[in-house]
């Protein structure tokens, strides 16, 4: 049963929940890609809440939920009274009685959850410090897509290991049934807590979890390799400190190599910094004499590299859950 309901983590639903969602969005980009109207949410509003800046989420959400016949509505941290002038509670409480569902990026896991609790509508989390649910249904589609299925594949993740997207990949490959290994320094690693959830799904799923700041043990025979920014929205520290930590776990062609597979994919949540055609990817440059940080130029545009592919499917995922929580649409047997 989807409708209603707030996608604010992935652990709040099931197994065959999450593979609901990754159909239902090849299903929608097939609809888009053949001009066929799919229009679930006709009528409703959407609020789009913004504590940190976006281009895909926001994006995404704005098409979808104009493909989906609703209308979206940008309600940046500069624009509203949240957080400054106003609780959570108040906010939720306003926006519930006139929205229909709100999407929420921003710091804290427990403002997405208090929206949720006090809006009495569908509430989306579209990225916390802690997790990055709808990135994961965009993720596995754009894995499940290329491969054909996901049971069985290893998805290592290399670089900051303990940060949203890290959290989210280790426990929804978990559930999902995919190995995972997370490739960090040991002071990047996930903590014991994400571990823990994630272990008890890996369990269920007889899958096999790794973390290691051991590369080429956490990258041989990887299927999928994965990385994101070294420091994440929010995060105030010294940037020279985190090269220093992450370089040796830049993704390029001789890391690409230890997996000792052609096939493997390359995928990249994005924004990345893989140049210097980026203000601080030229300040990087110049202070440090690095031009490529998390993946180099060449690995990031190579034909193993999905991660265009990836940042359209964060729309049709979007639309998925959006379209499954809010659409009453008629979903058999998903429990
Ligand atoms: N991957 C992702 O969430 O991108 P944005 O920060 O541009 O939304
Ligand atoms: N870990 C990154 C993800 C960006 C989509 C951040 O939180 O900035």
């Amino acid at each position: 049963m989807f409708q209603g309901r707030s996608f604010l983590k992935e652990i709040d639903f099931t197994k065959k929940e999450l593979n609901y969602l990754i159909g239902l969005t090849g299903h929608l980009k097939q609809l888009k890609k053949q001009n066929i109207p799919h229009e679930y949410l006709k009528g409703k509003n959407i609020a789009l809440l913004f504590e940190k800046t976006s281009t895909r989420t926001r994006a995404a959400f704005t098409v979808a939920a104009n493909d989906l016949g609703a209308h979206p509505e940008f309600l940046g941290k500069d624009d509203i009274q949240l957080g400054h002038k106003e609780s959570t509670e108040d906010t939720a409480k306003i926006l519930g009685s006139m929205f229909d569902g709100i999407e929420f990026r921003g710091f804290k896991q427990a403002v997405a959850e208090d929206l949720a609790k006090y809006s009495g509508v569908p509430v989306w989390n579209g990225l916390t410090d802690r997790w990055h649910p709808t990135q994961m249904i965009a993720d596995f589609y754009t894995i499940l897509e290329h491969f054909g299925k996901l049971e069985g594949l290893t998805l290592a993740y290399i670089g900051d290991g303990r940060n949203n997207v890290a959290n989210s990949l280790l426990v929804t490959a978990a559930i999902l049934g995919v190995n995972v290994r997370i490739v960090a320094p040991k002071k990047l690693q996930p903590t014991e807590e994400i571990q823990e959830i994630a272990t008890v799904y890996a369990i269920n799923s007889n899958v096999e979890i790794i973390v290691t700041d051991d590369i080429e043990a956490g990258v041989l025979g990887a299927d999928v390799l994965y990385t994101d920014v070294w420091v994440s929205m929010g995060e105030e520290i010294d940037f020279k400190a985190r090269i220093d930590d992450l370089l040796p776990y830049q993704i390029n062609a001789e890391l690409f190599a230890k997996t000792g597979k052609s096939e493997t994919i390359i995928l990249h949540c994005l924004p990345a910094f893989h140049d210097t055609k980026t203000k601080t990817g030229a300040q990087i440059a110049e202070l440090y004499g690095l031009t490529e940080l998390e993946i180099t130029d060449e690995a990031f545009r190579s034909t193993s590299s999905l991660v265009f592919t990836q940042g359209e499917n964060r729309m049709h995922s979007i639309k998925a859950i959006m379209a499954a929580t809010l659409g009453n649409l008629y979903i058999p047997n998903v429990e």
